[in-house]
């Protein structure tokens, strides 16, 4: 078993982490806040990732998983070095690298011979280069292994992926990153490392261009009468198309999609490439958020318009309390900027814990603990995003207690039929 630092415990540097250690290796992470660091080593993991805190406990308890502030500190001894800090989105649409420049001149004086330098966060094409240039230590090898996990599943992404991507011009680099995996089965592609940085954004790239094109499906499912569902249904069969990411919804979001996708577009273009394509499917996002804010704001009756709505949803999508560029957010602007006021509910985010006002301070949202609190008096029904829960409402209590008699289901969650029979109009997404 290998000794493997990772740098940076967010949500790809914690779980790439914890299940390095899970696999048998010797894992050191490090973190630059020590309180977070302290936090880790008493097994306290501050994100929702289904089976993560399991993996921390397991890899404190065996000694295979420890915490320390700083990357030198990790790195001293280690053979591995697994670069997992932020790549954010500059002003301009490229990905600022400040983070990983810094994290490679950390730890360029410490790193044991030999070492294999890893970029696991997804950086762009031919930071590969900019690594090796920074650590300036010809002995070590800088591979590129790209994270290809989603949140709330970012465990089984790790540990049961669909395959492992390694790019590096040095085979011997490479043979030993993927020597690391030995007990996940599951293909592992070796190829040079700008075009596994590629695949990594070629990849988000396309799962949401698969995405723009539902929504747009569902736009003309409307102007045509078909029911979008049954649309997406009947493509899925297709092998060619395939089933999954195909569910129509209020946008796309999240802390990859719209960050890699407008990166990918800049390297493009700096490349000499006008990827109009990738454009398009940014603006065709761009219109589902106005268009779901549309079908809000027109839900709300003149007698009632000086009511507020109820809004069921806020994360990016379910089985996450992630709120970073989320759909939900962007509709939900552009209804406030309407003078609409707004009453929401998400089961991960508590009215308590004020993470709304704090990332998003100029957007006048209440919210409460429950979505019927969210509902009493409300002129409109709204849910942006596809928590199971709000399949089981009680909606003839919701009929008793709403002023309005609107449902706006932005992620056609709901059969149409159960509202529909206790009066409520109902407005889906294609349907
Ligand atoms: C994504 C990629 O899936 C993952 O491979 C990559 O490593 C990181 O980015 P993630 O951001 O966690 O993962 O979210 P994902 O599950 O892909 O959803 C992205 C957005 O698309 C969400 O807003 C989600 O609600 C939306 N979505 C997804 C749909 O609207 N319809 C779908 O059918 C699937």
């Amino acid at each position: 078993m290998a000794s493997i630092a990772i740098i940076g415990t967010g949500y790809v540097g914690l779980t790439t982490g914890a299940c390095f250690s899970h696999l048998g290796h010797d894992v050191i992470c490090a973190d630059i806040d020590p309180e977070k660091v302290a936090r880790l080593q008493n097994g306290d993991v501050p994100i929702v990732e289904k089976g993560l805190d399991r993996l921390v406990d397991e890899g404190l308890r065996s000694g295979k998983l420890s915490f320390v502030v700083g990357a030198a500190e990790a790195s001293k001894h280690a053979e591995f070095h697994y670069l997992c800090v932020p790549t954010p989105q500059s002003d301009d649409g490229s990905a600022d690298l400040s983070y990983l420049q810094t994290a490679a001149k950390e730890i360029s004086a410490v790193l044991p011979e030999n070492s294999v330098v890893v970029n696991k966060s997804t950086v762009p094409v031919g930071s590969t280069r900019v690594v090796a240039r920074v650590l300036g230590r010809s002995d070590v090898a800088v591979v590129s292994n790209p994270e290809f996990l989603r949140e709330g599943t970012a465990v089984s992404d790790f540990l049961q992926p669909d395959r492992i991507v390694i790019g590096s011009r040095d085979q011997e680099a490479s043979i030993r990153v993927a020597a690391l995996y030995s007990r996940i089965a599951t293909p592992i592609m070796v190829t040079d490392p700008v075009s596994a940085e590629t695949i990594k954004y070629a990849s988000n790239a396309f799962l949401a261009s698969k995405l723009s094109f539902v929504n747009a499906i569902a736009t003309l499912c409307e102007a045509v009468g078909a029911d979008v569902n049954d649309v997406v249904l009947g493509m899925g069969y297709d092998s060619r198309i395939g089933r999954e990411f195909l569910r129509p919804g209020p946008g796309w979001g999240g802390s990859c999609f719209p960050k890699d996708t407008k990166a990918l577009a800049r390297i493009a273009q700096d490349a000499g490439y006008d990827f109009r394509f990738l454009n398009e499917v940014l603006q065709v996002n761009e219109e589902q958020f106005d268009r779901t804010a549309k079908k809000v704001v027109d839900s709300i009756s003149d007698e009632v318009s000086h009511k507020h709505i109820a809004v069921l949803g806020l994360t990016f999508k379910a089985g996450t309390d992630d709120l970073r560029d989320s759909p939900s957010i962007e509709v939900l602007k552009r209804v406030a900027a309407s003078g609409v006021r707004i009453k929401a509910y998400d089961p991960a985010v508590l009215a308590e814990d004020n993470n709304m006002a704090t990332m998003y301070p100029d957007l006048e949202i209440e919210v409460v603990s429950d979505p019927y609190i969210a509902s009493e008096g409300a002129a409109s029904l709204v849910i942006l995003t596809e928590w199971d829960e709000f399949t089981w409402l009680d909606f003839d209590k919701l009929a008793e207690i709403m002023e309005g008699s609107s449902i706006v289901d932005a992620r056609n969650l709901l059969d149409p039929t159960i509202p529909r029979r206790r009066g409520f109009d109902y407005i889906g997404i294609g349907r």
